[in-house]
């Protein structure tokens, strides 16, 4: 059965349009005024409603073994969840530890998600470990569809790569064509911050912050980028917190270096004074990079705006009361990280186009069309366009409401943004064409999602690939 949507407002990251949107099977048909709606399709009354393209998630973690536990939500959890806050997709680290086959890890991970997402997904793969099977396991994770790399420059002795290991993926992304993300903070200060601060019997959570400075951020986002500048690879930094790891990579993309920029949603919102409560409340809002001084923010929102700050995400990572108290003798020992992914959308919507100024376009695009557009996904994801995926999102600008973890999805006894007003929530939400989401409830199949296989598309910086950009 079709669907036609009709009378809605058409939001995608260029245009605002009213006309309505037909679509047979999985995919976009029409999209016009007064269409008619062949026997059989299902028509949904949109007016007084946005029309969003399905929202992209880049940066979520669902399976992930870290800090002696396991992050709490499940696949089935999760993308519910998602769907319920407008995310159609999402693309999932896959995180073996540096003692794991990169290779075993992949195939656990795919297992994980197959036909258990009701939304589709993608990965990104961890390289945690650089040895001599690194090479043809990459390439054979490259060639399945995940043509995405993950590093981490922290975490040593789990994740983390050594500065040798991160040189040897790079110039393999490189010669792949594929990108590469990472997560840019100084293992060694880290490690040396964190036993300084112990040994001084500093062990709350207030002292995460710390222990990772903003400078600790702004040396690993440069280094990154110098490396990628010396291997003529692509890189996405991820979840960036503060304005001098953003002016680094600006440093960067002046140089020509090929670096796209991600911020996350708690480093819009939030900042280091809700760590630094006492006990569990504190607990519950330790994340690397950590939260940060709220001098920061603005130069968050204004580098979103300006396009400088190309995505947002959520490093959606939960992990509930009891594995936060962990860290009660020492805030190292605290699992790293906090939901986010059903409240990306209505919460960037409220406090960044509602209440912030931000441009709405800018919001599509940072929050679906962008993403897709780097990770291989457009035109298929994030656009609302004739053979495009029927991935919708029917807005309601008009909903008001609170988020709680009494009305939550995801699997956890907080959420980080408990009491937080909304204006705005998705309605009715379609992945390839199926509602899955109607009247803020989900009435789909749980099975619905695919994992989304994608091509390398990256061409190696060369200094004439640079000239050549800079001649333009
Ligand atoms: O605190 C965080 N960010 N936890 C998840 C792992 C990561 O670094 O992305
Ligand atoms: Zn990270
Ligand atoms: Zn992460």
């Amino acid at each position: 059965m079709g669907l036609l949507i009709r009378g809605g407002e058409i939001v995608t990251a260029e245009t605002r349009t009213h006309g309505d949107i037909l679509i047979e099977g999985e995919t976009i048909r029409e999209i016009g005024p007064g269409l008619t709606a062949p026997v059989g399709t299902e028509v949904i009354d949109a007016t007084g409603m946005l029309i969003f393209p399905g929202f992209i998630d880049p940066h979520v973690h669902i399976h992930l073994p870290f800090m002696a536990t396991f992050a709490k939500d499940t696949h089935a959890t999760a993308s519910k969840a998602g769907l319920i806050g407008g995310t159609t997709t999402f693309i999932e680290m896959v995180c073996p530890s540096r003692n794991e086959d990169a290779l075993e890890g992949y195939h656990t991970w795919k297992q994980k998600a197959e036909g258990n997402s009701a939304c589709d997904y993608a990965f990104h793969m961890t390289v945690s470990r650089y040895d001599e099977k690194t090479e043809s396991q990459l390439r054979e994770i490259v060639a399945d569809g995940t043509a995405s790399f993950k590093i981490f420059l922290s975490y040593k002795n789990f994740f983390g790569v050594t500065d040798e290991e991160m040189f040897q993926t790079l110039k393999l992304a490189a010669s792949l064509g594929v990108i590469t993300t990472a997560h840019c903070e100084n293992a060694e200060l880290v490690g040396q911050l964190q036993q300084q601060l112990l040994v001084e019997g500093k062990i709350g959570s207030e002292w995460h912050e710390p222990s990772r400075p903003e400078g600790v951020e702004a040396e690993g986002t440069t280094r990154f980028a110098t490396f990628l500048e010396q291997t003529g690879a692509t890189g996405y930094v991820v979840h960036l917190s503060c304005a001098p790891a953003l002016r680094a990579a600006i440093e960067a993309k002046l140089r020509g270096v090929k670096l796209y920029v991600e911020s996350v949603l708690p480093h819009f919102l939030l900042n280091k004074t809700y760590a630094e409560q006492a006990g569990v409340e504190g607990m519950k809002y330790v994340m690397s990079p950590p939260l940060r001084h709220e001098r920061n923010q603005p130069v968050l929102w204004h580098a979103l705006q300006a396009g400088i700050i190309d995505t947002v995400g959520t490093d959606h990572c939960p992990f509930d009361t009891e594995q936060k108290l962990l860290g009660t003798k020492a805030f190292t020992q605290i699992p790293n990280g906090i939901p986010g992914l059903e409240d990306r959308v209505n919460l960037m919507y409220t406090y960044g186009v509602k209440r912030g100024g931000l441009d709405i376009h800018r919001f599509v695009d940072a929050l679906s069309t962008k993403a897709a557009k780097i990770f291989g996904l457009y035109p298929r994801k994030g656009a609302i366009d004739v053979g495009s995926d029927a991935d919708l999102v029917i807005y309601d600008p008009e909903y008001r409401g609170r988020i709680s973890a009494k009305t939550q999805h995801t699997n956890n006894d907080y959420n980080g943004f408990e009491g937080v007003e909304i204006e705005g929530r998705p309605w009715v939400v379609t992945v390839r064409g199926k509602v899955q989401v109607r009247d803020g409830v989900f009435v789909g199949d749980p099975g619905r999602g695919q994992m989304l296989k994608r091509k390398p598309q990256y061409v190696r910086q060369t200094e004439e690939v640079r000239v050549m950009v800079h001649a333009d």
